[in-house]
């Protein structure tokens, strides 16, 4: 009895971990490809994948695919999160998006522009093996604003990162409500308030609407 549960496990364990090394090598490709890591001044190598997920007004939600390209009328939002793999043990979590392309890609001179920025973040709902929903407790530092690229201008990424929350997050000053979204610096910011390297991440291209 005891042999058939342990082995039962095992197996389980075996093929999560297999699935799950596959996704973040992809992932960490997509990023890589993208030339994510040396456009935002990151190391990124994720231990966890991170679910963003877009409600729609009708039909059902889309959860996108690192690099995948939505259209604009689909990211209102505000995006849910969720996690798959192992979560370090840390309580709260940090969720910023960046758009490094504004105003475009080939002349980013207001970028980063800060999308989202918001902490306590803690488990939500189990909805998987190694699955758990992100439920923010607070406000955010910085809500959602909606990619609003410039007609003429190629599709620009949106990235987001999840961070493991340090102890005195919530007492930092670097940004608040009233801080400006543009030129914003994710690596700079993840240095002052000590971060770390993202643990997690996703990213989507939008590109201006046809008719604009
Ligand atoms: C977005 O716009 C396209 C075409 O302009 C339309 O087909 C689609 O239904 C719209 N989606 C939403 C979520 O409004
Ligand atoms: C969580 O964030 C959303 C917006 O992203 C906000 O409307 C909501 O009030 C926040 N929840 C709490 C408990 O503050
Ligand atoms: C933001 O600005 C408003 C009005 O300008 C001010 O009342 C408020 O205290 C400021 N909040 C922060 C966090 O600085
Ligand atoms: C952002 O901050 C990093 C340091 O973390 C720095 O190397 C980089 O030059 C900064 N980028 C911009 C555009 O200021």
């Amino acid at each position: 009895m005891r042999f058939t549960l342990s082995t039962t496990w095992l197996l389980c364990g075996l093929v999560s971990v297999l699935a799950q090394d596959t996704s973040l090598k992809t992932v960490e490709a997509a990023f890589e490809k993208a030339n994510i890591p040396a456009d935002l001044h990151i190391t990124f190598k994720p231990s966890t994948l991170l679910e963003v997920t877009f409600p729609q007004a009708t039909g059902p939600s889309i959860t996108i695919h690192a690099s995948e390209q939505l259209p604009r009328n689909a990211t209102v939002g505000p995006p849910h999160f969720a996690v798959r793999g192992v979560l370090p043990a840390t309580r709260d979590f940090v969720v910023a998006t960046v758009d490094p392309d504004a105003p475009t890609p080939a002349d980013p001179t207001v970028a980063q522009i800060r999308h989202f920025l918001a902490g306590n973040f803690v488990r939500g709902r189990i909805t998987g093996l190694e699955q758990v929903t992100l439920v923010n407790e607070t406000v955010p530092l910085s809500g959602w604003q909606q990619p609003t690229p410039p007609a003429g201008s190629p599709a620009h990424r949106y990235i987001f990162l999840l961070f493991e929350q340090p102890k005195d997050f919530n007492s930092q000053t670097f940004v608040t409500p009233n801080t400006s979204i543009s030129n914003f610096n994710i690596s700079q910011f993840a240095q002052e308030v000590g971060l770390g390297n993202p643990i997690a991440g996703s990213f989507m291209l939008v590109a201006p609407d046809p008719s604009s």
